[in-house]
């Protein structure tokens, strides 16, 4: 059994897929392992760190030469795998609603595409999943970015030359991200809110000493669809929503948006009459920017001011902790594959529900049923 792991090559991905901890654990299974020279140059992993845990550091034409398994973060061209088994296993994201062509070009070269974006979200596959410990530490990287971008302070200071207010920071949806994005606001010494769809969200926000800002008067409306997921809200509810929002956003120094439903386009939460009803020097950082946006006129990458409002959100915000997501998302791909490892077969053996739910394509064919339902 051979797994490679590759050098990322889609633009600003400084991530990588396996770490020396992870090679050492795949090697103690009884797997053999290839890096691609400098596949961690950018998450603070050197060539010789690899080589140091057990595994062939090889140039881009021969790391995947005869792989079982291919590890990535965001899946590569299939034409960059040469040398790869036929039927091999790619394991990574493939944005599988946006990028489908690349799901046919997959079938097509005969590689089984394992989309980790679409795990199951069931207990046993909670340390699987790289949607959670992405936007995990997402969250907390955009409360940073936000902090830094702001001209004033967190927490509230009594100093001798007078008081420094502590600031109003709100948290739109609170997921994974939203919920890292309340603690890490909450460490900082801020005031902070918090608003989702799903009901359930309420008590989570309170555990974490925050306000939940929840509309109460509309009735039927959970806000959760299957898997814990959020769904597409009534016209009623959204109403309903935009005029709470917009009492509280006039309010606020800062608001993070979170807000994502899957294999959609990202909700809109604020609008520019929003923007405009905030104070001068307040600052939004859109974190599903990348998705489309929550914030009207928010641009990947860019600063953007309206209104006196600076308006901030990066396209790959685990990018910019790459050691650090890096070595979750390597663990996500570890638990995953060391969970099914067959020791009699010396590779791993997917089981119904999770190889259901993540294969996209197998003998030639695309056979994810999620996909060819809603894409
Ligand atoms: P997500 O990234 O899909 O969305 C982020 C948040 O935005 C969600 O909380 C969603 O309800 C909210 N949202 C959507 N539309 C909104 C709107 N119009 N206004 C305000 N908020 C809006 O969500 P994420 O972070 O992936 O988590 C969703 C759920 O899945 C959570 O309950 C989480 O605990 C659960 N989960 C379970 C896992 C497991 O059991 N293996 C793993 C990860 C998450």
């Amino acid at each position: 059994m051979r797994i490679a792991a590759l050098k990322e090559r889609a633009p600003g991905e400084t991530r990588v897929a396996a770490t020396p901890e992870t090679v050492k654990k795949f090697i103690a299974l009884g797997a053999s392992f290839a890096v691609e020279q400098g596949a961690g140059a950018f998450a603070a992993i050197a060539d010789e760190d690899y080589a140091a845990a057990g595994a062939d550091v090889l140039p881009a034409g021969k790391v995947a030469e005869g792989a079982d398994i291919v590890l990535a973060v965001q899946a590569p061209d299939p034409d960059a795998l040469k040398g790869a088994k036929p039927g091999a296993w790619v394991a990574a994201t493939f944005d599988p609603f946006g990028q489908r062509e690349r799901v046919d070009a997959y079938a097509k070269a005969g590689f089984e595409a394992l989309a980790m974006e679409f795990m199951p979200r069931i207990t046993r596959a909670q340390s699987m999943d790289v949607l959670s410990s992405q936007s995990n530490l997402a969250g907390y990287k955009a409360v940073i970015a936000a902090a830094d971008q702001y001209g004033r302070a967190f927490p509230m200071m009594m100093t001798a030359a007078g008081t420094v207010q502590a600031a109003r920071v709100f948290i739109m949806g609170v997921g994974v991200a939203g919920l890292q994005a309340i603690a890490t606001a909450k460490r900082l010494g801020a005031q902070v809110s918090a608003t989702d769809v799903r009901s359930a969200t309420k008590e989570q926000i309170q555990s974490l000493g925050a306000k939940p800002v929840f509309v109460e008067s509309v009735e039927g409306i959970e806000g959760e669809g299957s898997g814990g997921y959020a769904t597409e809200m009534s016209e009623e509810y959204q109403k309903a929503q935009a005029e709470l929002v917009s009492s509280h956003i006039a309010k606020q120094d800062i608001v993070i948006t979170t807000a994502l439903i899957p294999g959609r386009a990202a909700p809109r939460l604020i609008s520019d009459a929003q923007i405009a009803s905030m104070k001068p020097g307040s600052v939004i950082f859109d974190l599903a920017v990348a998705q489309g946006g929550n914030v009207e006129g928010s641009k990947a990458d860019e600063l953007v001011e309206k209104h006196g409002v600076t308006i901030m959100g990066y396209a790959n915000t685990p990018a910019h902790l790459a050691a650090d997501t890096s070595a979750l998302f390597a663990r996500n791909h570890y638990n995953f594959l060391s969970a099914f490892w067959d020791k009699e077969a010396g590779k791993p053996v997917l089981d119904e529900e999770i190889g259901d739910a993540i294969r996209l394509t197998e003998g030639g064919k695309v056979v994810n049923q999620r996909l060819m339902e809603n894409g």
